[in-house]
């Protein structure tokens, strides 16, 4: 089962998925690894996405030997993928190999950690860059980021996208580490949402960080720590 039904949300299960994901978290990988996995799991999810979310159409073609049916994936150039910076744009490249012809967005969200959390557990965000493609109805819209922690990042994300495009087909947050927190807040604030992530992880520390996790995974990929 490629991609699983939780209450929260859908679990990305293929091995390879889990298998990345393990190395990721090993506090022994180094930048280079760590990229390159975030890559490979953007990869993996992508082709989850097609796999177990986007529709199939059945359709003539000529092989050098004579005429038969194909089956190819439908909408696979209505697909615009937000890279919500930074730590997304590794897991973005990987995903762009599955969508090679998405639309692009990126959006720079920034969570003010010396301002302390919320009451609510969030934190407070700035949104300090925006440049998203035209979204259309017609489109499969994935909001990426690998870490979804109190869900204060990724909630000014979708409010962004929401208010500024029609309601497109079909919105999928895609994840690598959930944090039980940061899925109920985008559930509560967006049931619209397609939840994918690869794994559900125990809670927040006091810092927001997610636990067990993998670190501040935008540091860890850009050796900025
Ligand atoms: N961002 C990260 O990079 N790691 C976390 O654990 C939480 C947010």
């Amino acid at each position: 089962m490629p991609i699983e039904d939780r209450d929260e949300a859908y679990l990305v299960t293929h091995a390879l998925a889990r298998d990345t994901l393990s190395r990721l978290r090993d506090v022994e990988t180094e930048q280079v690894n760590f990229r390159k996995g975030l890559v490979k799991l953007g990869r993996i999810c992508g082709y989850e996405i097609i796999d177990g979310r986007m529709e199939t159409e059945y359709v003539e073609i000529e092989t050098p030997l004579e005429e038969t049916m194909g089956e190819c994936v439908k909408g696979l150039d209505d697909v615009v993928i937000i890279n919500v910076l930074r730590a997304a744009t590794p897991f973005v490249e990987g995903l762009l190999k599955a969508f090679p012809r998405a639309r692009q967005g990126v959006i720079s969200a920034s969570r003010d950690e010396s301002a302390g959390r919320e009451e609510d557990g969030s934190f407070p965000i700035t949104i300090d860059y925006v440049k998203l493609p035209e979204i259309r109805e017609e489109d499969t819209v994935i909001v990426a980021d690998p870490m979804l922690a109190t869900g204060s990042t990724m909630c000014a994300v979708l409010e962004h996208v929401v208010e500024n495009s029609p309601e497109p087909d079909h919105l999928i947050v895609l994840a690598a580490v959930s944090a039980p927190d940061g899925l109920l807040r985008v559930n509560e604030s967006f049931p619209e949402v397609d939840l994918l992530t690869v794994s559900i992880d125990d809670y927040l520390d006091d810092d927001g960080y997610i636990v067990p996790g993998l670190g501040d995974a935008g540091d860890r990929a850009f050796r900025t720590n």
